[in-house]
Parts: C-alpha cells; structure tokens; sequence
C-alpha cells in the first residue's frame, strides 16, 4: 500500500469489521448486496424506489436470482437493511454504486443515474472510504466523473477517497454462473484503489483479476458485451442469406459446433435485449466518437440486430400468405414468451415487444404466453393460458422466447401454423418453419 490512508482502510477490512453500502437494489445491487452479507459483512442497501425498498427490508425478492429465503435470512441475522435514505451512507467502509445506465432518446449515454447517486452521497462518505462503480459505462467514466464529483467537494484521491470500476458481469438466470464463481476484473483510478478492492472483493467472490486502470476495467465489460453483440449480428445475416438461399442454418449450426476449437455457438433471433447488449457497445462507439474513431462493427452489429424484429414480421407475412392463404392484417398471432431471454421475468429491450409494436400496426390481433410475465401494463395484455382450443384458434404461433415449462409439443400438435425465431424445433413438421 503506497499511502497512510490506504494501509488504514487495508487494516480495516483485513480486521472483518465493515460496512458496505450498495446503490442502486436491481439485478445487479440486491445479489452483491447478498454476496457480500453470505460472507459475513453488514450491508446498506440505498435505492430510491420506496417500494423496492419496503419488499427488501420485508425478505420479499424481486429479483429472480435471489430467493425470499436468501434475502429474508439477512434481514433476520441483522446483515441487511434497504433504505431511500443516503446519510445511512455515512456508516459505510466501502460503497459499490449499481444504479441503471441507460440510452437517451438520441442513443448518447445517459448516466445521469450515476451522477444523482454522487450527488446525494458525497456529503456523507466516511473517510478513508472505497468507492467501486458497478454501472457498465464509457471509459474514462470512473475516473472523470465519480473521482471528478468526488474531487469536487473536496474529497482527495488516496487520502479520503479510493476509486475503482469493476464490471458486472452477473447473468441473470444462469444456474451454473452467479456473482460467486464468475471471476470479477477490477481496476482502480490509483494503485492503492486497486488494491483495496481486489482485496475487499476477495472476500465474497472466488477470484478477482486486478487490471492496470479503471479505464481499462470498463473496456473489459465493453469488449465481452460487443463480442456477444457482433457474433450474433453475424450469425444473423448468416440465416439472412441461409433464408434467401433455402439453406437451414441451425443445422449448419449444429454441424459447426462439433469443431472442437476455433468456433463458438451463437444462435440467430428475434433481435435482442436486455439492459446490457444492444445498449454498452453503444457506450463505447460514442466515446470513440470523441477519438476521432468511427466503431464499424458496433454500427453494423446495431443495426442488424435492431432490424431482427422486422425480418422475422415479413417472414411471418409471407408464411401466412403460402401456407395459411392469409393476410398478416386480421390475423390472431400468439407470441410465446416475452422476456428477453429464456427462464427470466426481464423485459427491457425485448425483441418481443417490438414485434408487439410492429404486428400492432399491421393490424394483427395479438395474444402472448409467458409464465415469468403474467401481465404487461404498457401493451394493456395479460398471459394467455396455452391450451388446446386457444393454439387452435390462432392463425400463428410465434416463439418468441424459449422459455422452459412450456409445452412446445402441445403447439406443434394443434398449431396452424408455427415461426420458431429461437430454434426450439430441431424436427420438421408441415405446419412448422424455423428462422
Ligand atoms: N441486469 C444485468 O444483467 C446487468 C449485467 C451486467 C451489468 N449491468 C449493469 O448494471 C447496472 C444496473 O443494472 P440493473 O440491471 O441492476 O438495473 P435495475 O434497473 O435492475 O436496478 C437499478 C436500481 O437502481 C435504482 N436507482 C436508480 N437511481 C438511483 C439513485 N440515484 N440512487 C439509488 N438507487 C437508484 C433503481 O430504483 C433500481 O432499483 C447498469 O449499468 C447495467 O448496465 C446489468
């Protein structure tokens, strides 16, 4: 440790005895939020949603990961409390900073979320206290504006303050992968800054990869998401052109996936979603922008993977039209499964509801089944139950999300006809087209 600061918050935290603080009580805050309170240390949860709140400090979860048992034993053994309230900050060793980063109407970053935490909980940070930024965000973020914010009402860099970005890379859902097990890169504004959170976060996940800055930590998170998005615009256009050439290219998928090394699985779709694909690369493509450097992979990824939910509305059109003699306009159309990935409650972003939108504007009347969404206040629609008269009493079946639990065999039985956009369907069947 290079300064007097750092080795007193090193001491601190090497002695067990502190207290964490997570902004921000989402998908990613609650289940650090729980990490850290399963490893034996108190933590505050700070959110601004009241509700969210009063269901935390109730052990009632709201976020899929987490169980009301999980969440109710903290509570209980007096680990963790949820609160709207930021000068509960001022008991805080060490805050990580989880609050939404979204897009602006424009598609520029939006991190005013990151900014309102800073402001509300600048004046009541503890010194020496660790701040790590969770939020995906541009690089440069972590440095320029928490440090910046922090700076400015006169909190010092290594003497009161110690900053850090570490990414997040939780995926929600995922049975094998959690918080935990899923090694988490961390970089500091200063030396010190990394090394105490490599060291604090060390104690509540199985491994941590310091790297050389913060900036470099956000480029981390950068990198992974605009890999996901690029491979999968690319396998995109892939069935784009398969479609045209009457080729079918989940079993060019599947023949594919048997090399061993030097090729990895992505699956055509929809489009996607969710908070993190289609929104971090444009993070980053808007910060090099200021660079002078045009991000062409991200624009094309982007616009590929925005235009999904159009393709799959004119293959729908034109199914209707050869199989069924039907216009799209008219039509009862059943979308299966809303959220924007599989076994999940989540719809932000989802591809399914721009197909909503789309199909709305041509006229369809539409229907959805989803276990996870059982009503959806912005579209005014509620769950239909999947059975036997109401499959047939569509004109098509669209699977939208390849939730488990559902009776996929049922739909082939009784279905007029079928749009699989997620490959559930490897057999053939006369009522059955795949993307
Ligand atoms: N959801 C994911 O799978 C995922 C994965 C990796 C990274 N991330 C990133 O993590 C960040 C948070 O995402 P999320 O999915 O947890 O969002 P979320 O919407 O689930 O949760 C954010 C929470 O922050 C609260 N909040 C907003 N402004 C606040 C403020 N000023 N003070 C206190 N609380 C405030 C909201 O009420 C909400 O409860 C984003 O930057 C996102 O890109 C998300």
């Amino acid at each position: 440790m290079n300064t007097e600061h750092g080795a007193l918050l090193r001491d601190k935290i090497e002695s067990g005895d502190i207290t964490f603080a997570v902004i921000g009580q989402g998908y990613v805050g609650l289940p650090l939020a729980m990490e850290v309170t399963e490893a034996g240390f108190s933590c505050i949860g700070v959110d601004i949603s009241e509700d969210r709140v009063a269901q935390a400090n109730e052990g009632k979860s709201y976020i899929i990961d987490i169980s009301d048992e999980q969440l109710g034993g903290a509570v209980e053994k007096g680990l963790y409390r949820a609160t709207t309230d930021y000068s509960e900050v001022a008991k805080a060793d060490a805050i990580s900073i989880c609050v939404p980063t979204p897009l602006r109407k424009t598609r520029d970053p939006d991190i005013s979320y990151i900014q309102s935490a800073l402001k509300q909980m600048r004046e009541y940070i503890t010194k020496p206290c660790l701040i790590v930024l969770e939020s995906t965000t541009y690089p440069g973020t972590t440095e320029e504006i928490v440090a910046g914010m922090l700076a400015e009402v006169g909190l010092e860099l290594d003497k009161d303050v110690f900053v850090a970005f570490s990414p997040e890379r939780v995926d929600p859902g995922n049975a094998t992968y959690h918080l935990k097990n899923t090694p988490k890169v961390i970089g500091g504004v200063t030396e010190d800054s990394t090394e105490l959170a490599c060291l604090l976060y060390g104690k509540f996940v199985d491994h941590v990869h310091p790297v050389g800055s913060a900036a470099e930590a956000e480029m981390v998170k950068l990198l992974e998401n605009t890999f996901r998005a690029v491979n999968i615009a690319l396998v995109n256009e892939m069935m784009l052109m398969c479609d045209r050439m009457d080729i079918n290219i989940w079993r060019v998928i599947e023949a594919a996936g048997t090399k061993p090394f030097g090729f990895m699985k992505f699956t055509p779709g929809p489009g996607i979603g969710g908070h993190c694909i289609p929104l971090d690369p444009t993070y980053l493509s808007w910060k090099a922008k200021s660079y002078g450097f045009y991000n062409r992979f991200i624009e094309l990824a982007t616009d590929i993977n925005g235009n999904m939910p159009r393709f799959v509305v004119q293959k729908l059109t034109r199914l209707l039209n050869d199989h069924s003699g039907k216009a799209l306009k008219g039509s009862k159309v059943m979308l299966v499964g809303m959220a924007y990935k599989p076994n999940i409650d989540d719809l932000r972003e989802s591809p399914a509801l721009d197909l909503w939108a789309l199909l709305e504007q041509w006229g369809v009347e539409l229907y959805y089944h989803d276990d996870f969404v059982s009503e959806i206040k912005s579209l005014d629609a509620k769950s239909t139950p999947l059975d036997e008269e109401t499959i047939k009493s569509m004109d098509a079946v669209l699977i939208t999300t390849n939730h488990r639990h559902v009776d996929y065999e049922n739909i082939l039985k009784h279905a007029e006809l079928i749009l699989d956009t997620r490959g559930v369907y490897q057999g053939k069947s006369e009522n059955l087209y795949s993307l």
